[in-house]
């Protein structure tokens, strides 16, 4: 019959159409789809199509009519996107800012710490988090009975007496000596962990960075010059110092040692409790029973090790109040750090 005839040769030449602009484009809908279209009219041939062909007949013309939507859909689409590459590329136009990325504040005020001892010679010594109960205290002159060593401060690994997460970076003390032999001088900072009730103050889990120094004729007064000069690089030049007596298993003497801060502001009266004094650091003597537990012999050498918590060094420098902001990770927190290096 001539009408699928004319179908078929429509349907070819929708196949083939090939609009090149927007102008041929719109030729193309009106022809095919527009109110006066060249497929609508062959609808009324339908009585003219004997019963046995009309279903075919039917649905020829349906798909006709989709192809040719289909057509215009995918040509205009094709002139869209190219429209996008060809027109909103303006070379001249300014360029968007770079989003820089924001340092944590405690890697930042650690990375200080690191810097202003490697620059008088310790190395960084980093070690395991999940440690025994020896190296983290035995080896460390703390006996079993200490209450640090109670399951109110430390926490245990389930149903083991023995591993524990470390409660201070004095471990890695214990993992040198009894690795290397001397001179050793490193700082190890990390993470450590205690069974505290968490408030602005303290925290279950916090950094600090150990400093060890062991060699031949180490004295207090080596620690008490490397103690002044951290807190001059970290503080301010003339930064003052004061060591307090103190007591630690694993130093004799053992000192802490407070920073003066001044009194200038409410805000200082408050952190210092009054006097201007903050202390911010415990340091002593290697206790020679810790040498001999680690097997280097306290007649030969001697050294002075140092902790000091590094939220708190942030605190102080950044003025923040509450520990537990540090844990948090509220970006408004963090990007107040962004312009700090
Ligand atoms: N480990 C001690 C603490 O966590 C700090 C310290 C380290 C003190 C080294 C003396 C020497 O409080």
């Amino acid at each position: 019959m001539e009408v699928f005839d004319l179908i078929a040769s429509m349907q070819n030449e929708i196949s083939a159409a090939a609009p090149a602009n927007s102008e041929q484009l719109e030729q193309f809908r009106i022809r095919f789809l527009g109110s006066k279209n060249v497929i609508k009219p062959l609808f009324a041939e339908m009585k003219n199509v004997p019963n046995d062909r009309k279903k075919e007949f039917g649905q020829l013309l349906n798909s006709l009519k989709e192809s040719a939507e289909e057509k215009f859909k995918s040509v205009q689409e094709s002139f869209e996107s190219n429209a996008d590459e060809e027109y909103d590329l303006d070379v001249t136009a300014p360029g968007f800012p770079l989003i820089q990325g924001t340092r944590h504040p405690i890697s930042l005020a650690m990375e200080r710490i690191i810097n202003i001892f490697t620059k008088i010679g310790f190395v960084i010594a980093e070690d395991r988090e999940i440690e025994d109960d020896w190296h983290n205290f035995t080896a460390l002159n703390t006996p079993d009975d200490h209450p640090a060593r109670d399951m109110q401060d430390t926490f245990y690994l389930q149903g083991s007496t023995e591993q524990l997460l470390r409660t201070h970076t004095s471990s890695v003390q214990t993992r040198v000596m009894t690795s290397h032999k001397p001179p050793i001088r490193i700082i190890a900072p990390g993470r450590v962990y205690r069974n505290e009730t968490i408030s602005a103050r303290s925290h279950c889990q916090f950094h600090q960075i150990e400093g060890l120094y062991i060699d031949k004729n180490v004295s207090f007064a080596d620690m008490k010059q490397t103690l002044l000069y951290f807190a001059r690089e970290m503080y301010g030049p003339d930064t003052r110092i004061r060591m307090r007596p103190s007591y630690f298993p694993f130093t004799e003497p053992s000192a802490e040692v407070d920073v003066y801060w001044g009194l200038k502001d409410e805000t200082d009266y408050r952190i210092t409790k009054g006097t201007g004094w903050l202390e911010v650091l415990g340091c002593g003597m290697v206790d020679p029973a810790v040498l001999n537990n680690c097997g280097i012999d306290p007649e030969e050498y001697s050294g002075f090790a140092f902790g000091m918590g590094i939220e708190r060094q942030a605190m102080l420098l950044h003025r923040i109040g509450d520990i537990r902001q540090f844990f948090e990770n509220d970006v408004r927190f963090l990007k107040q750090f962004s312009a700090v290096l």
